[in-house]
């Protein structure tokens, strides 16, 4: 089990009712440390990619079983999440938040529940982007967090 992804999911302080949006899940892995901290919460994960959604969904076939969590392949900028908010939102080296972090926030903001945050890990030379930025205000009642997990090897 990734050890930088293991630190990712305990910087989220979930809850066990906790609704989890993960974008750019990838094979899944962070999404299976989500799941086991889950009890009434649900966990919804989005990817591009349908190989890597397939792969995540075996990865996770028996939190998908349970309810726990559903996989699907969409881009962020495309996802229809029609009325449903979430508590916790998070990406982990996920191209567009870095590239473009404002559209990215405008798009993942809405989706928040009221209290909710979102959480954003980057490389540490893709930190340094959120870094410049970091003396933005954040949108009232919203919670924007950008987490550096280490090195070279995230
Ligand atoms: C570098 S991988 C990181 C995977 C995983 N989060 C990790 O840290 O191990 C980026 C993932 O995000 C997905 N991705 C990139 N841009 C995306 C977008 N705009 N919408 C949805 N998924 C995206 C890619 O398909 C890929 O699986």
């Amino acid at each position: 089990m990734s050890e930088r992804l293991r630190s990712v999911v305990e910087q989220l302080d979930l809850r066990p009712d906790d609704r989890v949006l993960e974008i750019g899940c990838g094979h899944g892995v962070a999404a299976t440390l989500v799941c086991e901290r889950l009890e009434e919460g649900r966990l919804t994960t989005v990817d591009r990619s349908a190989k890597m959604i397939q792969a995540a969904t075996r990865r996770n076939a028996a939190y998908i079983e349970a309810g726990r969590a559903e996989f699907l392949v969409a881009t962020l900028e495309d996802l229809d999440v029609r009325d449903r908010r979430f508590d916790k939102i998070f990406a982990v080296r996920v191209g567009l938040f870095h590239r473009d972090p404002e559209r990215a926030r405008s798009i993942v903001e809405r989706w928040l529940a009221s209290g909710g945050a979102v959480f954003v890990f980057s490389t540490r030379h893709q930190y340094r982007v959120h870094r410049s930025d970091r003396n933005r205000v954040p949108a009232a009642g919203l919670d924007w967090r950008t987490r550096q997990t280490g090195g070279k090897s995230l």
